[in-house]
This record gives structure tokens, sequence and C-alpha cells, in this order.
């Protein structure tokens, strides 16, 4: 029996793989083209343990994915990989629309025609588990109901447009070809391993360094904040236990302002690594230009996922976040290997013309 994942040695697919090889002995394949976004030191607990195998490979890469798929004979596909930043997504869309859609669509030729092949109780357990976020469903007003499953897509930046056209996709191969596919939308993750061009791992990191913590406009942004560790069980519920065809949203009910966020980080900096002069790293928040095109808010109603599959999620805000604080002080190494050469590049690319 295997798993195949993509994007595994990415953010959430690298918690994804480190907690499944841990907890059971089936294989779990781990097919990942290493973007910038992939740190090789995440995937160090793994070496050498003979239920995990790494693919060096692209999923736009169709000769590769079948290769895979016949090599393998995965029970279930997990699939996160995608190019994930929104921000980058503005300054270079092609990136998004081709591993985002074009890479979803190869996967899926790939599995369907691996389906295909499959009889009996291999092709009755045969699922594939597209990763999404709440972010094709666009931006909220403060009163609005939270997104739930039967709200209108309405993606609003390149990343969430990739996005919401890749589920469209997988919605098509399950309507049209039969393929067993389930779809997750979830909410913002925060925690071990997230490569730190995201808000939280940014502002611990330059809080550290004493550098500003760029707050985009207002601040007054709202986001629904998740453990990435709470996000794996619920994709693992919904492999085990979701209905095909069917999408689950995920979230946390966290709901805060950015500013929030940034005052809570620096609150747990102050005391879990406090500056020598005494000075609060509230000092370091500055207001910037905003990203164009920002979404207002967002908020999950996963009362479906809830109740119908009995997920609920471990981590309140405050645990989850001081975790993840302490996890970055403790692999500090981690940060260095990724935050020279392309890093220092995004980072004057995307901070140094803001006001
Ligand atoms: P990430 O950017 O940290 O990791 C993406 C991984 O995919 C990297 O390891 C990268 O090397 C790999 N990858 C990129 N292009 C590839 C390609 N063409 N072929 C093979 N591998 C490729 O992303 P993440 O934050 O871990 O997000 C994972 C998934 O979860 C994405 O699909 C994202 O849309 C979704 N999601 C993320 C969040 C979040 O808050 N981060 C929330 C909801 C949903
Ligand atoms: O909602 C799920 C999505 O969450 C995922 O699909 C995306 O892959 C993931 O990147 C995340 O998107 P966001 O754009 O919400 O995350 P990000 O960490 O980039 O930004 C969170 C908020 O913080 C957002 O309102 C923008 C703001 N921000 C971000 C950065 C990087 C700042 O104010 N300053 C910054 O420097």
């Amino acid at each position: 029996m295997a798993i195949l994942v993509t994007g595994g040695t990415g953010f959430i697919g690298s918690n994804f793989v480190l907690t499944w090889a841990k907890n059971t002995d089936e294989q779990v394949i781990n097919l990942d083209k290493l973007t910038y976004a992939a740190n090789p030191l995440t995937m160090v607990p793994l070496e050498g343990k003979p239920n995990y195998t790494f693919v060096h490979g692209d999923i736009c890469d169709a000769a590769l994915l079948q290769k895979v798929f016949a090599a393998h004979h995965p029970r279930a596909v997990v699939h996160f990989a995608a190019e994930s930043h929104v921000d980058r997504s503005i300054t270079g869309p092609e990136a998004f629309l081709r591993t985002n859609i074009t890479g979803t669509y190869e996967l899926l030729q790939a599995a369907r025609t691996f389906y295909d092949g499959l009889k009996g109780d291999e092709r009755e357990a045969f699922r594939f588990l597209h990763v999404s976020t709440d972010e094709v469903y666009g931006t909220l007003a403060p009163a609005d109901p939270a997104f739930h499953e039967n709200t209108p897509y309405a993606p609003n930046s390149p990343y969430a447009a990739s996005k919401a056209a890749s589920d469209h996709i997988v919605r098509a191969w399950h309507h049209t070809f039969g393929l067993p596919v389930l779809t997750t939308n979830c909410s913002n993750n925060y925690g071990p391993n997230q490569f730190p061009e995201k808000l939280i791992p940014l502002m611990i990191h330059n809080g550290l360094s004493g550098r500003p913590l760029p707050v985009y406009g207002d601040g007054l942004q709202v986001r629904d904040w998740l453990f990435v560790e709470d996000h794996c069980s619920a994709i693992r519920t919904v492999l085990e236990k979701g209905r095909l065809g069917e999408t689950y949203n995920i979230g946390g009910c966290n709901q805060r302002t950015n500013m929030d966020v940034v005052k809570a980080l620096c609150s747990l900096l102050d005391e879990l690594a406090p500056d020598t002069n005494g000075e609060s790293h509230s000092r370091l928040i500055t207001h910037v230009t905003d990203r164009p095109g920002h979404d207002r808010r967002y908020a999950i109603d996963a009362t479906k996922i809830e109740t119908e599959l009995e997920w609920k999620p471990a981590e309140t805000f405050e645990t989850g976040l001081r975790k993840t604080v302490q996890w970055y002080l403790d692999h500090q190494d981690w940060v260095h290997t990724i935050t020279s050469g392309e890093y220092k590049r995004w980072i004057e690319q995307n901070y140094e013309n803001r006001a």
C-alpha cells in the first residue's frame, strides 16, 4: 500500500508527510519539484526511513507521472503541489497558471489512466484528494456570513484564480470521467516549516533580526487561522471518510486582523526572545503600501466537516502561535538555509518600492 503526495517538501505537504511516515508503515511517495519554497532540510528526519520515497520532478511532466503511478501503484493521491504565494502571483503569474492549472490537469490525466486500469477492491478504494484554498471564494464584508461549500466562486488574485480553475478541473474529472475525487478548501495555515515570505514566519524572522515588520495598508484585513497539523488531520479525515465528489471547507474559527496577529507575535517574541535593549518588538511595526487587489476578509464555516466527518481542530490560535514561535526559535538553522540568495532578491523586489 502506498500514497502519492505532490508538493510534500513544502509547508503543509511536509507536515503531512512527516506525520504520515512517523505514524504509519504505509509507503509515502513524495513527488516534488523543489522550487524556492521547498527547504531540503525539512525532510532530513525521514532520511533512511523505509516507508519514505522521494521523487524529484514536476507535476507538469506527463511521462514522469505515468512512471510514478506504474512504479508505486498508489491507493491515493494527495495533491498539495502549487505555487502558493499571492504576492508572487502578482509579480509573476505565469508559474501559477502553469503549475496550478496545467500541473493539476496532467496529474488528473495520469491518475485517470491509472484508475481506469484498476479493478475490484483497488478501484473501489482509490482516491484523488485535491488540496485547495478558501481564496477561491473571494472576499467578505465585515458582517457577511463565513464561506460555506456553496458560496459562489469569485477569486480575486492570480493565485486564487489559478486555484479556482484547478478546483473546477478536478470537479469535471469526477463528473465526466468518474475519477473518485475529494476537494478541500482551507483557510490560512501557520506552523513549522512555513517559508518566511508568508505573514507569520516573515514577522518572526524580521522581528528576531530587528528589521521592520511590514504591515500592508491599515492592517485591518481579516484571516481565519488554522494550525498546520490541524489542516493535516482534516485531510486525513476527508481521505478516510469523505464522500466522493464532495468539497469540504476546513478552518479553525480563528478570525484575526493582521494587526492583532502581528501584535500577538511581538508579545511572544518579547517573552521568548527579548531584545537586549529591553524594548518591545512592536516598535518595529511599519505600515507599507497595500497589496494590489487585497482581499479584506476570509472566514470559513467548517460545519460540514465537523458534523459529517466529526473533525475538530486541536489547537487554539494562542497555543498554536506559541508553538510556532518556539519552533522558529529552535530551528534558526532551517531559516538560515533559505534566507539567502533567491529569498533576498524576493524581499528586495516585494518591499523596497513600498512607501
Ligand atoms: P508551499 O509553497 O509551501 O509548497 C509548495 C510545494 O510544491 C513546494 O515543495 C514546491 O517545491 C512544490 N511544487 C511547486 N511547483 C511544483 C511542480 N510544478 N511540481 C512539483 N512540485 C511543485 O505551499 P503550501 O503553503 O504548503 O500549500 C500547499 C497547498 O495547500 C497548495 O495547493 C495551496 O494552494 C494549499 N493551501 C495553502 C494554504 C496556506 O495557508 N499555506 C491554505 C489553504 C490551502
Ligand atoms: O487563505 C488561504 C491562503 O492563505 C492560501 O491559499 C495561500 O497559499 C497562503 O499564502 C495564504 O494567503 P494570504 O495572502 O492570506 O497569506 P499571507 O501570509 O501572504 O498574508 C496574510 C495576510 O497578511 C494578508 O492579508 C496580507 C498580509 N501581509 C502579508 C505579508 C507577506 C502583510 O500585511 N505584510 C506582509 O509582509
